[in-house]
């Protein structure tokens, strides 16, 4: 029987809440699959940072480097400045554990409502491939006189050819072994960041010719976020850096019903990955048991397509999709019919029939 080892981090706020119900219907997929997940659960978030001063604890990296993958919640915390837990513990793991490719899947479910009139399921599917260890969020600049009237801040973007290209070239991979539209869209902004997107750009076309079976188009970053509201029927694969993916999959979380579906992994192809739900850690609704869990339950659905249990992964797809056509009357938290435990009974119900 194959055996995982997977390192759970619950994070804060709702994370908990949320990771739980992964769980759950994992554990319904390891019973009926017939294999093993091993989870090891790690306190960091916000409350241990309160109460410990450190983020992560020396050798927690290294630590986590045994497991097989990682199921993350959330991390943010009310009490904590903005930056401390984001930079110290997600954006610290994903550079640490090298998880340059962040993965994120725009599907619209039959019975789902999107504020996009008139688009339909068909309309809606296809993946942002975002660069996830470099650009603006690398951390390179700083600040000079601060709190003073010729306080000077600069935060710079880094783009190596190396990060870029394995990037776009996981991109095309990922085209083609989806095999539906073949088709790779460029997004950036190349009229304006004519350094940084004209090494993508480059890179680009290049790796474009070892794929002749895949469409390539380019879309500066801005014009993208219209077509994702006007025409989202003609994207398949977009790739781009790491701020513009931020942004547009926020977007795209949006078109397909909210943040309450929106499932997302950070990806080593070679090393660990870390799979999360890409809402935050919605700290007006924890502990209250009306959050959403399908995205966590999606993200964890990622993790077992990883793993490479692919008939558990494609059955908690279907059995999202049932929850969310026949019983959820909403998405979005508190409104959904249904507490989340519920949400994670119904689907781990699915699992099992
Ligand atoms: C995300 C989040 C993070 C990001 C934050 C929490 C640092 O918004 O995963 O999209 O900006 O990457
Ligand atoms: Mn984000």
């Amino acid at each position: 029987m194959n055996s995982y080892k997977i390192a759970v981090i619950p994070g804060d706020g709702t994370g908990l809440e949320v990771v739980t119900e992964g769980i759950k219907v994992l554990d319904a997929c390891q019973e009926k699959f017939g294999f093993k997940l091993d989870y090891t659960w790690y306190d960091y978030g916000g409350e241990r940072y309160m109460r410990t001063g450190e983020v992560l604890p020396e050798g927690a990296v290294d630590d986590l480097r045994q497991y097989k993958a990682i199921f993350l919640g959330a991390i943010g915390h009310p009490k904590v400045a903005p930056g401390i837990l984001e930079k110290g513990i997600l954006l610290n793991l994903r550079f640490a554990l090298d998880q340059y490719i962040n993965l994120r899947p725009i599907v619209l479910y039959p019975g789902v409502d999107t504020p996009l009139k008139d688009k339909k399921p068909e309309d809606i599917d296809f993946v942002v491939i975002r660069e996830n260890t470099e650009g603006l969020y690398a951390g390179a600049g700083g600040v000079l006189k601060k709190g003073t009237p010729d306080e000077v801040a600069v935060q710079e973007s880094i783009n190596t050819r190396k990060g870029v290209e394995r990037c776009i070239r996981f991109a095309f991979e990922y085209a083609r072994r989806r095999n539906k539209r073949k088709k790779v869209t460029l997004c950036g902004k190349t009229n304006v960041l004519t350094y940084a997107f004209n090494l993508w750009e480059r890179a680009f076309y290049e790796v474009a010719k070892e794929y002749p079976d895949i469409q390539t188009n380019y879309a500066h970053v801005d014009a993208t976020c219209m077509w994702m509201v006007k025409n989202p029927e003609w994207f398949d694969v977009i790739v781009t850096d790491n701020m513009f993916g931020d942004i547009i999959t926020d977007l795209g979380a949006m078109i397909q019903g909210g943040m309450g579906i929106a499932a997302g992994g950070n990806i080593n192809p070679e090393g660990v990955s870390m799979f999360e739900p890409i809402g935050g850690s919605a700290p007006k609704y924890t502990g209250m048991n009306v959050i959403n869990p399908l995205a966590a339950i999606c993200s964890a659905g990622m993790m077992l397509d990883y793993l490479g249990e692919r008939q558990a992964a494609a059955k908690i797809e279907d059995s999202v999709k049932i929850a969310v056509s026949k019983n959820l009357k909403s998405l979005s938290a508190g409104k959904m019919g249904y507490s989340t435990t519920e949400v994670g009974d119904l689907v781990a119900g699915y699992v099992k029939a």
